[in-house]
């Protein structure tokens, strides 16, 4: 079973006698247990570990051996240089077998397990020496284990942060490093969270980027946009349900609470959470714990809550739509996303970051751009933040110009929604290009146009929801199907 795995003991001993009679325990199994180095001194065992780092997989020690440094705060040294290897502590007789307060003390330091010398009259071998060897291969197992969390925990933490750098938040300006700054306090603490700022700022790079920094980052980042789903059915989406617990409830459903256990819930447009469901989250927030549907006992969940929204709080908590309590709950840690005229000094490397990316994308050379089209660029106000500025950057790369002047650049500022979707709408274009859309093609393409607009002039897609007259739902989904989100 074990035959391609060795394992590498160092072994603590001051007594030949002890190093004899482990000698011959582990004989029979001398392929596979290694005793690769033998040691009498904890300051030279420690020595061993620095310079041949990662190369034991298990320590046996003895608890008592001559020198200053032995029993706990050995094996708590030796957890410091290699926090994965395992260790086998030997004890004399003299430490009582059933004394659990010392096996526990042992425990916390890190050992793995223990043994004492002499359970019965057995001169030639440790211990028991069956338990003995059992224990080192379960130790050696353990250790494998523990090595592989950590190999995919790397990796996944190499993942994280290639994916942290390519939505890199971008700005040199004070605002965006103050916004930086107030990421890192945010990614450190566990404290809910209030992102504000106008559309298209920033808060939900903002939000991806605090949970992936934050202790969490393993565990899932739930995201909900409380404007996509249905009043009646948020508390269902959010808490869960169990079986039977309405007409309709024929299997129990977890809600986006439990699935994130341990890691982030981010709450999006939190401003149109129904009053009733604002009660739950309300009493969440104050013990922790959350009420599904159908059960009467409720549940304990580790939930880190970050919440957005580009609506004034205030104006809403005095019509009545925002509880008051739940947004001084909310507003532990609050950060404000600044809109583009406040940091007008980063829309040049921001656009110049998208032109990149896109022409990238698109497989095109990157574009010139001349200087009094930048200046063109850094004075318009960008009502739409940086998701417009992305927008007209995008629609300048496909206009397929490998040189971007002034005139450009007004073209693409003044008719906002003539981008390529358009040219299908043009039918002397169409002819041009030899190319007769179906019905189902144009009819997308002037969907598309116009759900852009409505976007556009709406402070959120709740609204612009309702503009349109879809249900959320409906909506999210034809955005998707459109590929606007
Ligand atoms: N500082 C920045 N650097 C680079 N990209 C950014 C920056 N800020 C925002 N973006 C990009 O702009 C787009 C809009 O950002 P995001 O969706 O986070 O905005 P938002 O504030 O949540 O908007 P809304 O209120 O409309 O939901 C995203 O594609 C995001 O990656
Ligand atoms: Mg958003």
């Amino acid at each position: 079973m074990f035959s391609d795995r060795k394992v590498n003991i160092l072994l603590i001993e001051d007594e030949d006698y002890d190093v004899r009679r482990i000698k011959n325990t582990l004989k029979p199994f001398q392929d596979y247990l290694i005793l690769k180095k033998i040691v009498s001194t904890g300051e030279a065992a420690l020595e061993a570990l620095r310079e041949e780092r990662g190369k034991f997989d298990v320590v046996i020690m003895d608890f008592q051996i001559v020198g200053s440094l032995s029993g706990e705060s050995l094996i708590k040294k030796i957890k410091e240089i290699d926090d994965i290897i395992q260790i086998l502590v030997v004890t004399k007789m003299t430490v009582n077998i059933i004394d659990f307060e010392f096996a526990n003390r042992l425990i916390e330091a890190g050992a793995m397990w223990y043994c004492t010398k002499y359970p019965g009259d057995i001169e030639e071998y440790i211990y028991q020496p069956t338990d003995f060897i059992l224990s080192l291969f379960n130790a050696a197992e353990r250790r494998y284990l523990a090595k592989e969390e950590l190999k995919s925990r790397t990796k996944l933490d190499q993942n994280i942060q290639k994916n942290l750098e390519q939505k890199k938040i971008l700005g040199n300006s004070e605002a965006i490093r103050r916004l930086r700054q107030d990421i890192d306090k945010a990614a450190e603490s566990d404290a809910t969270i209030l992102i504000t700022g106008a559309s298209g700022t920033g808060k939900e790079l903002v939000a991806n980027h605090i949970h992936y920094q934050s202790r969490r980052r393993f565990e899932n980042l739930v995201p909900i946009n409380c404007g996509s789903i249905p009043q009646e059915l948020i508390e269902s989406e959010l808490f869960g349900f169990e079986k039977g617990s309405f007409t309709g409830a024929q299997n129990k459903k977890p809600g986006l609470f439990e699935l994130a256990d341990h890691g982030t819930l981010f709450l999006d447009e939190i401003g149109e959470l129904p009053l009733s469901a604002q009660v739950k989250l309300l009493r969440f927030l104050e013990d922790g714990e959350i009420e599904k549907i159908g059960r009467t006992k409720r549940v304990h969940v580790d939930v880190r809550i970050v919440a957005a929204t580009n609506k004034n709080i205030s104006d809403e908590i005095k019509s009545k739509k925002f509880r008051e309590d739940l947004f001084y709950r909310l507003n532990v840690f609050p950060i404000w996303v600044p809109p583009l005229t406040e940091r007008k000094e980063d829309i040049l490397e921001i656009a110049n970051y998208y032109l990149g990316k896109y022409a990238r994308n698109s497989q095109r050379p990157e574009p010139e751009i001349n200087e009094k089209a930048l200046i063109i660029l850094q004075e318009y106000d960008w009502p739409g933040n940086v998701r417009e500025l992305q927008n007209v950057v995008q629609r300048l790369v496909l206009t397929e110009k490998s040189y971007i002047d002034e005139q450009s650049v007004r073209e693409v500022l003044m008719s906002p929604h003539k981008s390529e979707d358009d040219s299908g709408l043009s039918y002397s274009g169409l002819l041009e290009k030899k190319q007769i859309l179906t019905l189902r093609e144009v009819e997308n393409k002037f969907r598309a146009k116009y759900f852009r607009f409505v976007r556009e002039n709406s402070s959120s897609d709740a609204e612009a929801a309702r503009k349109l007259g879809l249900a959320p739902p409906n909506y999210y989904r034809m955005c998707k199907e459109l590929g606007l989100k």
